[in-house]
């Protein structure tokens, strides 16, 4: 048997980012095995691969630990997966071309302490938790294919079906391991991470410097992933393929981590210390890491070790939260390289949600509950703050006055007032999708004529809202749903500005000067919502749905790939045009702040 001791080096990366535990291995002569495997891993596919219409594309998000109930920052991550996922369905509606998951990381010393805690079987905890995340999602309108609880035998087959992968490549040893574990979260920790804190009894207690949580010293003989053999491997892949991790400073950031030393990892837990996971294949005296166990979940809802997953792996997108870059950014990637996979083709980062600056969490007790969110402030209005509000790269801090103030301004008032301006039986007695006027309107800028009556910034407004859906498409490509929605915000803005600019309640439709200009005044609105209530379909669906109904826009009418805007203008038929408006006619989103309620009787008129 070999020794392994360890000590820990300093790291000077990033707060948030964490840092490695370290193991030097001191007495191991078979610790060098830069064999043809390296190469093999090297030559995996990683490159960007082609987003072609037919391909599959399989979303995940984290799956969430059961200790306590879930709260928005959970719901978020929930939320921008299912918005990349709603927005793919828009591009590519084959509904066997997009699969979505989520679910409950159920194992562990976390889950073990907290079921105790609570004088539960594990089991139970585990099974009142996992239904409240799915009752959330449910609620929230998250359109997720899977749902997997680790508890499940199809994933204790996967994860030791994997282990024996990982063994079976020489991957795994056994040694020593002594150092700090945060069972709070779940990882080891070096010595400058640790801090003293005075605990319950006032005396001084360690605790892990960037979560504040508990941290206990172990030391016990485990079963070690060859970690530090994947630096290069990792390196190649990121360098590759600079997208791989989204937002750019977190693929930079990961970078820098793979400059410094990667130490083994250890990937097993004494049985009798840890007893809630899955066992070693053959050692039952040992039980399974549970960010190993968790991590695998992705392969398990895709059917692993059944050949069937690979025609979705590895065409996988995970989206993740800032705090687990490093378990889904090196020791993912490693492991999957470890088994002969190549690793996920996206890892989308997001930040936190903070209340008063700190991180909302379970353990600390600040947490805001989502479903009186989604009572307050209804499904698609939360929805729409979170992600709107929600930028990946920087924490964002909770507090109630913002939602409504957002709500009430873009969602009713802007977007809420337009729609009404075009539909309001007063402007638009017929209740029809009026006729453009291409003598009103001509497409080419500038002309001058008695009945030309477009002016400079109404082309501006038809060149932007054209250009809106590709600017989408490259907003959500890059990971930022909140630029999408701002851009779609503004437009809406510039489209309030037209209608207000030529006042068509000024204008008589029984006027043959007037008639044909009112017209193309509502047509080209019209136009506008249409494209906006498309492009909104994935944030906020059932306002969408309301939206695109009130235009008469039917079912097969609001794909990305039927998305023509204003075609009269460019001579090409509107097939909406004289179409009967949807019968609904009731607010699109009512305002939360009544104080102001006379604003919407005064976009009635
Ligand atoms: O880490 N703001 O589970 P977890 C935004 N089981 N997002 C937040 C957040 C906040 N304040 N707090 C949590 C685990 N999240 C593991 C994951 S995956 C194989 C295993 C989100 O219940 C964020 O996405 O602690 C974070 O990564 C995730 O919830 C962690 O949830
Ligand atoms: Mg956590």
């Amino acid at each position: 048997m070999y020794i392994y001791h360890i000590f820990f080096i300093h790291s000077s990366l990033d707060g948030h980012l964490g840092c490695f535990q370290v193991l030097a291995i001191v007495n191991n002569a078979a610790t060098n095995i830069r064999d043809s495997r390296l190469r093999h891993y090297s030559s995996c596919p990683l490159g960007a691969r082609d987003d072609a219409q037919d391909a599959r594309a399989y979303f995940t998000t984290p799956i969430f630990y059961v200790n306590a109930a879930p709260h928005i920052g959970h719901l978020y991550s929930a939320l921008l997966a299912d918005a990349l996922c709603r927005y793919r369905r828009l591009r590519v509606p084959s509904a066997a071309a997009t699969r979505f998951s989520t679910g409950t990381d159920e194992h562990g010393l976390k889950i073990q302490q907290a079921a105790a805690t609570a004088g539960l079987a594990p089991a139970e905890l585990c099974d009142q938790v996992s239904a409240q995340f799915q009752q959330l999602f449910r609620e929230a309108s998250i359109s997720s294919t899977d749902f997997i609880r680790t508890t499940e035998a199809r994933h204790r087959v996967a994860v030791q079906h994997f282990w024996g992968v990982l063994k079976a490549r020489g991957l795994l040893y056994k040694g020593l391991y002594e150092g700090w574990y945060c069972a709070s979260d779940e990882c080891f920790l070096p010595e400058a991470k640790v801090t003293r804190q005075p605990g319950p009894s006032g005396d001084l207690c360690p605790v892990s410097l960037e979560s504040g949580h508990p941290v206990s010293w172990t030391k016990e003989e485990n079963y070690i992933f060859r970690l530090s053999q994947f630096r290069e491997p990792l390196q190649r892949w990121l360098r590759g393929d600079p997208r791989a991790i989204t937002p750019e400073p977190f693929h930079h950031a990961v970078l820098q981590w793979l400059e410094e030393e990667l130490p083994d990892l250890s990937v097993s837990r004494r049985s009798s210390h840890l007893h809630w996971g899955i066992p070693v294949p053959g050692d039952d005296s040992q039980t399974i890491y549970v960010w190993l166990d968790a991590l695998v979940n992705y392969l398990t809802v895709i059917g692993y070790p059944n050949a069937e997953f690979k025609s979705w792996w590895p065409t996988t997108s995970h989206i993740i939260g800032k705090d687990i870059l490093k378990f889904h950014a090196i020791y993912w990637p490693a492991l999957l390289l470890g088994a002969g996979m190549s690793p996920p083709h996206r890892i989308y980062v997001h930040s936190h949600w903070t209340v008063c600056g700190q991180k909302m969490s379970k353990s600390l007790g600040n947490v805001v509950d989502p479903r009186s969110c989604l009572d307050r402030y209804t499904v698609d209005g939360f929805r729409y703050f979170l992600l709107r509000q929600g930028v990946p790269h920087w924490d964002c801090d909770y507090y109630d006055e913002k939602v409504v103030k957002l709500l009430d301004s873009e969602l009713a008032d802007a977007l809420g007032g337009l729609l009404n301006r075009c539909t309001a039986k007063r402007i638009n007695p017929s209740g029809t999708y009026p006729a453009f006027c291409t003598t009103c309107f001509p497409s080419e800028p500038g002309l001058v004529g008695p009945s030309v009556r477009a002016q400079a910034e109404d082309y501006a407004l038809v060149s932007a809202v054209a250009t809106l859906p590709k600017q989408v498409a490259d907003h959500y490509d890059n990971f930022q749903i909140y630029k999408a929605l701002e851009a779609v915000s503004s437009c809406v803005r510039q489209t309030n500005g037209f209608v207000q600019r030529h006042a068509p309640w000024k204008l008589n439709w029984q006027s043959p000067v007037d008639a044909p200009w009112l017209g193309t005044v509502l047509h080209v609105a019209l136009e506008c919502l249409r494209v906006f209530g498309t492009l909104l379909q994935p944030v906020t669906p059932s306002l969408a749905d309301k939206l695109l109904s009130r235009l008469g826009v039917s079912a097969t009418e609001r794909g990305l790939g039927e998305l023509y805007f204003l075609p009269r203008f460019h001579g090409h038929p509107c097939p909406f045009e004289g179409r009967r408006l949807g019968s609904e006619t009731g607010l699109l989103f009512p305002r939360l702040d009544q104080s102001r309620a006379w604003l919407l009787k005064a976009h009635r008129t």
